[in-house]
């Protein structure tokens, strides 16, 4: 067997072609999905505070958004919505003329190549900002599924390419396929969020969502960050119940759980590089403390060795345009 000094790993490191020719995971723009907040309006884009670079736009400017993602090699957009107006039953969120309904209507209308994908939740919608129906001072599972599954279905009528549930309740997915197939929606794949942990790095977000829960916390149905068999049980459980996709959430944490799935499941496998792994490069990079490019580029790229074949990052557009060049 070869040793040092005949063998020498810095000789396949010598130049870029010989680096390029022996890469192992290459990420391009086709791995990527891009997140966009829409609310009502026209012509609104406005920053969003927590996510420079990230903004709150009318249904007419997500098409727009969505155009630009096709011509930069980005394949879809997930939509998340904010509401005129929420409720204890977040009434919104299955509401046909919602802005994410709206803005799926006009994104399939205008560039139906792009693929709209839709989160599924409450948590935007209910006044009290939790991610499903409160009874007696918590959140009753049964009870939820009832409305994610309306609000898929209404997702899927108004166009969604596919659904994304998140709100971490038990049976979402089986509600949310039998909703579908019961509708004539047997065509509209489900993306379940099923590793969803209990994060703090959803922080940026939820004021862009307007989601923070009003009182106590996700904890009781995301799941705590010290578990991972647990996330393959939860995994498990999706798949049983009919996931086509499986997403891992938040991703640089986890990255054991992403690799642990891929070797687990044969499924597509979905990575969410959150609002707080994006903010904090974001934050560094305008400081001067950090190569954005470079730190973006990087964690994608480990984000796709760890097993992902679909990375939704707010990071996509600028990515795609650096692999570009
Ligand atoms: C809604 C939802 C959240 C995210 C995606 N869907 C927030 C939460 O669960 O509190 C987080 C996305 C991000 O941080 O970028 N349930
Ligand atoms: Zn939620």
């Amino acid at each position: 067997m070869a040793s040092f000094p005949e063998l020498r790993m810095r000789r396949l490191r010598r130049t870029e072609g010989l680096r390029g020719l022996v890469r192992e995971t290459a990420v391009g723009a086709g791995d990527f999905i891009y997140p966009l907040f829409v609310r009502h309006g026209k012509r609104v884009r406005e920053e969003i505070s927590t996510m420079p670079g990230c903004y709150h736009l009318s249904p007419d400017e997500a098409v727009r958004e969505a155009e630009e993602c096709l011509k930069l090699g980005i394949p879809g957009v997930l939509l998340f919505g904010l509401p005129d107006h929420k409720d204890g039953m977040g009434t919104e969120a299955y509401d046909a003329k919602g802005a994410v309904q709206e803005a799926v209507r006009l994104i399939k209308k205008h560039a139906p190549e792009a693929i709209a994908i839709t989160d599924v939740c409450l948590c935007e919608y209910t006044d009290h900002g939790h991610c499903g129906v409160i009874v007696d001072g918590a959140v009753d599972n049964d009870r939820s599924l009832e409305l994610i599954a309306r609000t898929a279905l209404s997702h899927a009528e108004a166009g969604a390419d596919m659904v994304a549930p998140s709100d971490m309740m038990d049976g979402r997915v089986a509600a949310i396929r039998r909703a579908l197939d019961g509708h004539g929606l047997a065509r509209t794949p489900v993306m379940s969020y099923a590793a969803k942990y209990a994060s703090a790095f959803f922080g940026p977000f939820r004021v862009a969502a307007d989601s923070a829960p009003q009182f106590g916390d996700r904890r009781g149905y995301q799941m705590d960050p010290g578990n991972a068999r647990e996330a393959l049980r939860e995994m498990a459980l999706d798949v049983a119940e009919g996931a086509d996709v499986l997403m891992v959430k938040p991703a640089l944490a986890y990255l054991d759980i992403l690799a642990r799935a891929r070797r687990r499941f044969d499924l597509p496998l979905a990575a969410y590089n959150v609002s707080g792994e994006y903010s904090m490069v974001k934050a560094a990079a305008r400081a001067g403390w950090i190569d954005e490019r470079r730190a973006v580029l990087e964690t994608l790229t480990a984000i796709k060795r760890a097993g992902a074949d679909i990375i939704l990052t707010y990071h996509a557009k600028d990515a795609a345009k650096w692999l570009k060049e």
